[in-house]
């Protein structure tokens, strides 16, 4: 038997009413030989209110000693923009080196979206009618915070946000993105970027994309402009298998990308250090919308469908598919049904994954 050592971070606002449903659906699929110890950590508005503090360091070095981090949101109307997204969640996908934000795209039957029309080439009968995955590079790029303004206040400020781009950092991700590709049906790899006016870190990564390239000849690879992949996205989402890019373009499309399959409310999130050095980190990708914190209104789909990604990641495959297959049951089961609270819909997966 086994013991998973998860350590939790609902975070703000609804953070905390969709991770424990999250936890709900995680108790409920795991085995017999399988335990889970959360250990929770109250991070984010309440604690910077509380204390000044975002991560203080001893929290961080608690953290490092789990398994895996399942976060809800963090951000909260009452602090200063950029604290608490640079101070706890940059500062979190830095120190534990989370290279691959993976964000997957898939359009269940049943899920109202502006493209529900479109069918991926050979999409499997009841299967994800847009099925795409978008690794994007997590620890690099303009999210380095290598900047500063010079002149302050006066009318000639400059500001500079300087894109950090490392061969190394470029390789690994692309790597990743490669063996992902290779593993699923289309095999098929979209390099984005914007490399006709980002000539320094755009030919960096083609070049780096290219030499990766040989070496899986079975993956297809393909190239795009960021502007023209928002047009492709929209106008035939169906292309799209894996996608790599950079950690501000990847941050751009993936919230396209859960404009087209279904919204916000669905899109997860896991933030991958592959090797294992550091525990990795599973969110939804939406925010803490405290408008409706502890109103039963948010939907903890994303969360649960975060925590499939956190148990495949944990080599626990068929747990993580059943999740899935649970949830893309309850998605289709949702047209013309009443609405449920956040916690109803938390207890009929809890049911499903467990029966
Ligand atoms: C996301 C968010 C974060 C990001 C913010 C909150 C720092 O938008 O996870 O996509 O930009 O990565
Ligand atoms: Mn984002």
């Amino acid at each position: 038997s086994r013991t998973l050592h998860l350590a939790v971070i609902p975070g703000d606002g609804i953070g905390q009413d969709v991770v424990a449903e999250g936890l709900k659906v995680l108790d409920a699929v795991l085995p017999e030989t399988v335990r889970v110890e959360t250990t929770g950590y109250d991070l984010g508005a309440s604690r910077y209110h509380a204390t000044g503090e975002t991560l203080p360091d001893g929290v961080l070095k608690e953290l490092q000693s789990h398994d895996a981090i399942l976060l809800g949101a963090i951000g909260d109307p009452t602090v200063p923009a950029g604290v608490l997204e640079r101070g706890l969640l940059l500062k979190l996908r830095f120190a534990f080196d989370h290279h691959v934000n993976l964000r997957p795209a898939r359009l269940f039957p049943g899920v109202d979206s502006p493209l529900a029309a479109h069918r991926a080439d050979g999409a499997a009968p009841g299967g994800p009618e847009i099925d795409f995955v978008v690794v994007r590079e997590g620890t690099e790029g303009p999210y380095v915070g290598n900047g500063g303004r010079l002149r302050a206040g006066t009318p000639h400020e400059v500001a500079t946000e300087v894109s950090l781009n490392t061969a190394f950092g470029i390789e690994r991700v692309v790597r990743d993105a490669f063996a992902r590709a290779k593993a699923r049906p289309r095999r098929k790899l979209t390099l984005v970027h914007k490399t006709n006016v980002l000539v320094h870190a755009g030919h960096l990564w083609d070049e780096i994309f290219q030499r990766v390239a040989t070496e899986f000849p079975e993956v297809t690879t393909d190239y795009l402009h960021v502007d023209a992949a928002t047009i492709f996205l929209v106008t035939q989402p169906e292309r799209f298998d894996v996608i790599v890019t950079d950690n501000l373009f990847g941050d751009i499309l993936t919230d396209l990308a859960a404009a087209i399959t279904g919204g916000i409310g669905l899109a997860a999130s896991g933030n991958i250090n592959p090797s294992g050095a550091f525990p990795s980190m599973f969110e939804p990708v939406h925010g803490s919308a405290p408008d409706i914190a502890g109103t039963g209104k948010a939907d903890p789909t994303a969360t649960v469908l975060s925590v499939a990604l956190m148990l495949r990641h944990l080599g626990l495959p068929e747990e993580a598919a059943r999740i899935e297959s649970v949830v893309a049951a309850d998605l289709s089961s949702r047209p013309g049904a009443a609405p449920r609270t956040t916690s109803q819909i938390g207890d009929a997966l809890a049911s499903a994954v467990a029966g």
